[in-house]
C-alpha cells in the first residue's frame, strides 16, 4: 500500500508533466507566432526597422533591419551597425550634421510623425525615404524606436516628370497664344513687302531695304515655328519633300563627329524613284536627326567596330528609313517605354527622354510609323515609314526659302480669275488691307468685313465665288459662320476658306472634321495664288 506522502507526489509529478506539456504547447505556439511575424516581416514591401537611440550621444543601433531596407539601401544591419547610420546614408559631413541635429530635435521634442528623408544608397544613388517612427519603449538612457520606411524616389521622380510635363504643356499653350497674336501682324509685313516689291520702278536702294524687310519677316515666321516645334504645337507645314536629301542633310550634318568617334557609316539612297512625302521638311529632320544621334550614343560604348547604316526605299506606297546601329541595344522593359516622353537611360545632363516622345509625335502628324527592333548587345533597328506623296499633292511642291520665286508667281494670274468676287471676313485690319490691295490689283472685285458678324450678313446678301475669312474673331468665329453656312446654305460652304495663325489641335481638328481648307498665317503671296487658281 502506498503511502500519502508518495501518492502527493505522484498527483504533484502529474500535475507538473501537464504544465510542462502545456508551457511546451505555449512556446510552440510562440515560436511559430515569433517565425510568422518575422516572416511578415522579411516579406513587407516596406523597410522595417527597430532600433535604439542613446540620449546623450545620439548614437543609433539596430537590431531589426528587415530584407527590405537593404534592397533599397544597399546597406546590411551589420554596415549600419559598423559604421553609423548615418554615415552610410550621408557622405557629406553638413547633412550628417543636419540629421543628427534632426534626431535630436525628434526625440526631445517627441515628435514622431512621418517625414520625408533624402539619403543615398550605398552605390551612390540619391533615394527618397518616407520615414514613420514610433516609440516601442524608454529609459533613462535610450529610446527604443520602430521606424517603417517607405522608397518613395520613383514616385517622387514621377511627380518631377508630371510637374515637368504640365510646366511644358502651360508654355506650350503661352506659346501657341503668341504666334497666334505674332502671325497676323507678321502676315502683313510678308504681304506688304511683297507688294511693294512687285513695283518695278522701285529705286535699288529701297528695293535692297525692302528685300531685307521681307527676309527678315519670313526668318521671324521660322522662328515663330521653331517655338511652336518645341512646344510640340507646330501644324506641319506641308511642302513636297524629298527624303533622300532631309537624310543625307542628317548625314552630312554629323559627318565629322561620325569620324571622330570612329563610327563607319554605309548609305544606301534609293534613286529609282524621287520618294517625295507631303511633309515638313523641318520637323522630319528632327526625327532621323534624332534617331542617328541616339544610335551614335549606342554606339560609344562599343568595343569593336561601330557601324551605322542608313538606307531609303520604299514598300508599297510608303517611303521607308532604316537607320541601323551595332551599338548595346535594349532589352524588352526599355523597348516598351522609349516613345515615353522623359524616358531616357541616359545620365542626368546628357538625356531628357524628350527625342523620341517628339519624334514618334511627328511621324504620327505625317499619318507615318515607326518600327523598332533591338537585341541587348546586337544592336538597334529603327525603321520610319511615311505615306509617299500622291499626285494631287504636286501643286504645294514648292521650294520655301526660294522668295524670288514666289515674287514672281505674284500677280500673274491666270485671266479666268479677273472679275471674280472675293468676300475677306477678318478683324484685323492689316490683313483686310492686304488682301483687298492684292486681290483687287489681280483684277478681281472684293468686298471686306470686319468681324463675323458683318461677314455673315455680307454672305447671305452677295454672291461670292470665294469668302476668306479669319477664323479666330470675337463673338462670331470662323466655327459659328461654319455652323450658320451648314444651316443655311450648305451650297457656300466648298467656296469658304479660312485663314488661322491659331495651331491648337482642336482648331485642327475642325478643319480636319469639316474639310475646309485653311490658310496657315503667315502666308506669302504666292501661296494665296496658288489656291485661287485652285479653287476659282
Ligand atoms: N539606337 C538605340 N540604341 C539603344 N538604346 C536606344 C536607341 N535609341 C533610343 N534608345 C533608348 O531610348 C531612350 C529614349 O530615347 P530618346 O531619344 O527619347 O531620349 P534620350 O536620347 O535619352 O534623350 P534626348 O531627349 O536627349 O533625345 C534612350 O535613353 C535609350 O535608352
Ligand atoms: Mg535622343
Amino acid at each position: 500500500m502506498e503511502s500519502d506522502d508518495s501518492l502527493e507526489l505522484k498527483d504533484r509529478v502529474k500535475r507538473l508533466e501537464a504544465e510542462l506539456v502545456c508551457c511546451r504547447k505555449k512556446v510552440d505556439e510562440l515560436e511559430k507566432e515569433h517565425c510568422y511575424s518575422g516572416f511578415l516581416i522579411e516579406k513587407a514591401l516596406d523597410g522595417i526597422t527597430v532600433c535604439s537611440i542613446k540620449k546623450d550621444t545620439m548614437e543609433i543601433t539596430f537590431s531589426l533591419w528587415n530584407d527590405r531596407m537593404s534592397e533599397i539601401t544597399g546597406f546590411t544591419m551589420a554596415d549600419v551597425n559598423e559604421k553609423g547610420i548615418l554615415n552610410c546614408f550621408f557622405r557629406d559631413t553638413r547633412q550628417k550634421k543636419k540629421a543628427r541635429q534632426r534626431i535630436r530635435t525628434m526625440i526631445n521634442n517627441r515628435v514622431f510623425t512621418r517625414d520625408e528623408w533624402s539619403c543615398q544608397s550605398k552605390d551612390g544613388r540619391t533615394r527618397v525615404l518616407s520615414v514613420s517612427p514610433s516609440i516601442i519603449n524608454e529609459n533613462e538612457v535610450s529610446v527604443n524606436i520602430l521606424a517603417i520606411i517607405a522608397d518613395m524616389t520613383r514616385i517622387k521622380e514621377m511627380n518631377q516628370q508630371l510637374f515637368q510635363a504640365e510646366k511644358l504643356s502651360s508654355i506650350g499653350k503661352m506659346i501657341s497664344g503668341i504666334a497666334h497674336e505674332i502671325n497676323n501682324p507678321l502676315t502683313g509685313i510678308i504681304g506688304f513687302s511683297e507688294i511693294l516689291l512687285g513695283h518695278s520702278s522701285l529705286p535699288e536702294s529701297i528695293r535692297e531695304n525692302l528685300m531685307l524687310i521681307f527676309s527678315e519677316s519670313l526668318r521671324a515666321r521660322k522662328i515663330v515655328n521653331d517655338l511652336l516645334i518645341f512646344a510640340r504645337r507646330h501644324s506641319p507645314e506641308k511642302s513636297l519633300c524629298r527624303i533622300n536629301d532631309i537624310v543625307a542633310d542628317v548625314i552630312s550634318l554629323i559627318s565629322c563627329e561620325l569620324e571622330r568617334k570612329c563610327i563607319r557609316i554605309d548609305t544606301y539612297y534609293e534613286h529609282k524613284i524621287p520618294l517625295l512625302v507631303l511633309g515638313d521638311n523641318h520637323q522630319l529632320h528632327q526625327v532621323f536627326l534624332n534617331i542617328v544621334n541616339n544610335a551614335v550614343d549606342a554606339l560609344l560604348e562599343k568595343k569593336g567596330e561601330r557601324r551605322l547604316r542608313v538606307r531609303t526605299d520604299w514598300v508599297k506606297n510608303r517611303v521607308r528609313v532604316v537607320i541601323a546601329d551595332n551599338g548595346h541595344g535594349m532589352d524588352q522593359k526599355t523597348l516598351d517605354r522609349i516613345f515615353d516622353p522623359f524616358f531616357t537611360t541616359k545620365v542626368p545632363g546628357e538625356g531628357t527622354g524628350l527625342g523620341l516622345s517628339i519624334s514618334y509625335g511627328i511621324v504620327k502628324e505625317h499619318r507615318g510609323k515607326i518600327y523598332v527592333k533591338s537585341t541587348p548587345g546586337n544592336g538597334t533597328r529603327f525603321a520610319v515609314e511615311i505615306p509617299l506623296a500622291g499626285k494631287e499633292n504636286d501643286a504645294v511642291c514648292r521650294d520655301d526659302t526660294d522668295s524670288d520665286e514666289c515674287m514672281e508667281g505674284k500677280g500673274a494670274l491666270p485671266e479666268r480669275l479677273k472679275g471674280k468676287r472675293v468676300l475677306v471676313v477678318d478683324d484685323e485690319e492689316i490683313i483686310r488691307r492686304l488682301l483687298s490691295s492684292f486681290l483687287q490689283k489681280c483684277g478681281m472685285a472684293v468686298e471686306t468685313a470686319k468681324n463675323g458678324v458683318e461677314g455673315l450678313k455680307k454672305i447671305k446678301s452677295g454672291e461670292y465665288d470665294l469668302i476668306l475669312s479669319d477664323f479666330a474673331m470675337p463673338e462670331v468665329d470662323g466655327r459659328r459662320i461654319f455652323e450658320e453656312l451648314e444651316r443655311t446654305s450648305p451650297h457656300l460652304i466648298n467656296r469658304l476658306v479660312f485663314m488661322s495663325g491659331d495651331v491648337r489641335d482642336r482648331t485642327r481638328d475642325f478643319f480636319d472634321e469639316t474639310g475646309v481648307e485653311c490658310l496657315q498665317k503667315p502666308f506669302e503671296l504666292a501661296r494665296l495664288t496658288e489656291l485661287l487658281e485652285r479653287r476659282l
